[in-house]
Formats: structure tokens, C-alpha cells, sequence
């Protein structure tokens, strides 16, 4: 196992009823808040109310923007970050799902640097001119990306058509609250969008040419039967309580670190690949991932790593045949078909994406050179790969 350090500062309060201690917590860093959120789901569930109710409570002084979209966008974070210059705030409270998560992350950064961050760290990817931001906190609405638990910010400037992303660990929020019940409003396709996203974290760490990493492996193999069962049970039931609490807290385990520390590689070409797909035509990143992981498993299957495939076969779906190859196939086919159980398709036509960008979108996605670990992919990889799924 490689040498590590994991130290992740967000302070977790889960579970039901504990956006009641928002403004206790916020009080702890803040006197004057950035209340930030996307369209209108935390108004209809009520949540907004409550968290406004606790942050008066605790004499809060709230600025709010709200807005924040799908694929969050560089203006917004423009917006933010001028509204915090502005007002003094001391902390940002982001009350959503990852996009408004990343969209908090960007204005913590924005605010404190001089220079331009979509320039500097998404695009030139110099993130160690970053070294000051406000902090941020979260209350997750959403069970799929992890920022409510890591540094990572994923952000779009539809200007440039480019969606790209940038981390720093000052970024981890200081406290997430996740409280499932505020999750049962999640509508179906969002639920399922969620389940693959996790899922696809996992895989994009487990799929590596790590010979080691034994340990990581069964805890992911945990998390992914974890998802794999509770999955389709809050996809038909929304308000089951134990499916929803369940997904929640492996979204935040499956990339706060817990299982890349010590691996000696991950992959992540599938997550480069779905970024183009959703900077393209803005469509939601667990559907792209949802139909393109599936080919991308085929394309990379091989000899060298067909053991990998072997173990997830065996130890997360029970499948067992003498012949390797054949239990990596079975299990890819698997993967598609829990997939499509949850009505996330299969082929890029169904979400109208043709051929017209393919090869756009395979130079964008290695424009900083070879993607992925497991086999490393090129530019005609990655058409391929594209070509497959249309
Ligand atoms: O805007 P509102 O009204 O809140 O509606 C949202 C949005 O339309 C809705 N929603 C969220 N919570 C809800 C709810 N609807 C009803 N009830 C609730 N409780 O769901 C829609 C999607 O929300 P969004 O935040 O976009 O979803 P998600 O959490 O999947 O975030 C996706 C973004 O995160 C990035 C993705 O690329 C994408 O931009 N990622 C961030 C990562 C990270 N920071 O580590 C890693 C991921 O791989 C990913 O790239
Ligand atoms: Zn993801």
C-alpha cells in the first residue's frame, strides 16, 4: 500500500433532523452567510424556510443567490464571488446537490484570488496559485457526487463549450449536513442519475492497474452492493427512509478519499469522456455516464486486466463461470441492464446526442494528452469509445 495522509475536515451531521443545528454550526465560522441554492426544490420541500429560520435564530445576517443550474456555470460563480467581495460575507452555506455544491467551491475560490479561476485553475490547472478561500458548508439535497465531503469542483463556461474541473483540499467543506428525508423529492430520473454517478466513482477507482489495493477494493465492492441493492428500492419507493439513508452516506464515502488513499493508481477516463458530453449539450452527468461506462468497459477489457472484472463479477453480482472472459462480459452486460432498470439508456441517440461532435468531443476530452490508467486512451480510443455508444 502507498503512503498516505487522510485527513478529510468536513464534520458530518447525519441523519434526520439535524438541519436544526445549521445555525449553531454556521455561528461557529460566520456572522454573515452566503445562502446559496438552485431553482425551486428547497422551496417546495421546505427546507428553505427551516434553514432560514435556524440561521435568524443564531442572528445570521443572510445575502441569498439562488439560480444555480445544472452543470453550474462560471458566471454564477462571477456573481457569487462579487456578492461576497461586496457584503464582507465569511462563509458560504450551499443547500442543494453537487452543482451547487462545485458553484460554492468556485466562489470560495473567486473570492479571495486575485486572477481569474477559470482561467487559472480549470483551464491551466494551476491550482496551487489557489491558497485562500472562504470556507464553505453544505446541506446535501442530492445523493451522487461527494462534494459535500471533498474538494472538487466541476464547473461549465457554455461561452467557451467547455466543462472543466479543479480541487484544492481548503475547499472541503468545514461541515455537511445530510439529512435523507430532504432527499425523498428527488425525482425518479435524478434518483437514478445519483445511484450511477456513485456507482461510477467507484469504478473509476476500483478499474486500475493496481496489483494492490486489496483492502480498497472490498470496501468498494461494499459500497457498490450497497447502492446496487438500495438503488432500485428508492428509484420505486422515494420516501423509504433506510434506501435513501443508505445511498447518501456512500455517495459521500465513494470520493472523499477513503477509497483511492493507498491505491496506486485510478483511472477517471470515464468520468474526462462524460464531461464533454454534458460541456456539448448540457445533458445530466450520471445519464452520460450511465451509457457510456458500459463501452468503456468493453473497449478496455483485456488480458492484463481481466481479473479486475473477475472480482467485481464474483464478489458484487455472484457471477461465476470457468472462463474469464466470459465472466467479464456477463458482468458488463450486467452493469448495462441494472442501468437501464432504472431507465437510464444505453445509446447516445436517446439522448439526442449524433455524430456531428464525436470527434470534438474525443479531442477535448484528451487535450491535455491520454486519459485513464487501465488502458491508457488516446484520441481514436475515445472516438471509439463515442462511436460505440452512439
Ligand atoms: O435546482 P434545484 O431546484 O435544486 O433542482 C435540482 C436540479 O434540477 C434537483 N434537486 C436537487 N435536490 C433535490 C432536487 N429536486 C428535488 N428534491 C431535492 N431534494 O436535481 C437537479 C440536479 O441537481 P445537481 O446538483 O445538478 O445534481 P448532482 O448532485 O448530480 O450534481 C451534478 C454536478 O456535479 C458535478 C457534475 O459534473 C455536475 O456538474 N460533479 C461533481 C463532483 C465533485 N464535486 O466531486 C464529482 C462528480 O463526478 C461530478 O462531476
Ligand atoms: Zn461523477
Amino acid at each position: 500500500m502507498k503512503n498516505f495522509i487522510y485527513d478529510v475536515p468536513t464534520k458530518i451531521l447525519f441523519g434526520e433532523g439535524q438541519v436544526s443545528n445549521v445555525g449553531k454550526e454556521v455561528k461557529k465560522y460566520a456572522s454573515r452567510v452566503l445562502l446559496l441554492y438552485g431553482k425551486n426544490s428547497i422551496k417546495k420541500n421546505g427546507l428553505y424556510d427551516e434553514v432560514l429560520k435556524r440561521l435568524t435564530d443564531e442572528n445570521i445576517e443572510v445575502i441569498e443567490l439562488s439560480g444555480v443550474d445544472p452543470n453550474p456555470r462560471i458566471e454564477t460563480v462571477r456573481e457569487g464571488a462579487d456578492l461576497c467581495r461586496r457584503y464582507k460575507l465569511d462563509l458560504i452555506l450551499a443547500v442543494g446537490g453537487g452543482s451547487t455544491i462545485d458553484c460554492a467551491k468556485g466562489i470560495a475560490a473567486q473570492t479571495k484570488y486575485h486572477g481569474d479561476i477559470w482561467q487559472d485553475l480549470c483551464v491551466d490547472k494551476k491550482f496551487h496559485l489557489l491558497t485562500e478561500a472562504l470556507p464553505i458548508a453544505s446541506i446535501l439535497t442530492l445523493a451522487a457526487t461527494g462534494s459535500e465531503m471533498n474538494g472538487n469542483s466541476v464547473l461549465s463556461n457554455p461561452n467557451e463549450n467547455l466543462k472543466l474541473g479543479f480541487g484544492s483540499y481548503i475547499l472541503r467543506p468545514v461541515f455537511s449536513i445530510l439529512d435523507p428525508v430532504y432527499t425523498f423529492t428527488v425525482n425518479k430520473y435524478q434518483t437514478a442519475a445519483g445511484v450511477v454517478d456513485i456507482m461510477s466513482h467507484l469504478f473509476e477507482q476500483y478499474f486500475s492497474p493496481d496489483k494492490k489495493g486489496y483492502l480498497q477494493a472490498r470496501i468498494m465492492e461494499g459500497l457498490l452492493k450497497t447502492v446496487i441493492h438500495y438503488g432500485p428500492i428508492a428509484y420505486e419507493n422515494p420516501t423509504d427512509y433506510e434506501a435513501r439513508a443508505n445511498i447518501m452516506w456512500a455517495s459521500s464515502l465513494s470520493l472523499n478519499g477513503l477509497t483511492s488513499s493507498g491505491k496506486e493508481s485510478t483511472d477517471w477516463a470515464t468520468h474526462q469522456i462524460e464531461h464533454e458530453l454534458s460541456a456539448k449539450y448540457d445533458i445530466t452527468h450520471g445519464i452520460g455516464l450511465g451509457i457510456l461506462t458500459p463501452y468503456w468497459m468493453e473497449y478496455v477489457l483485456d488480458k492484463e486486466n481481466v481479473h479486475r472484472f473477475v472480482d467485481y463479477a464474483n464478489n458484487v453480482w455472484g457471477i461465476f463461470e470457468d472462463d474469464d472472459f466470459e465472466v467479464a462480459r456477463k458482468v458488463i452486460q450486467k452493469t448495462r441492464e441494472f442501468f437501464n432498470s432504472l431507465d437510464v439508456p444505453s445509446t447516445l441517440a436517446e439522448v439526442d446526442i449524433d455524430s456531428s461532435k464525436l470527434e470534438e468531443m474525443a479531442a477535448g476530452a484528451t487535450r491535455l494528452g491520454p486519459i485513464g490508467t487501465m488502458k491508457k486512451l488516446e484520441f481514436k480510443d475515445v472516438l471509439e469509445i463515442l462511436s460505440s455508444a452512439l
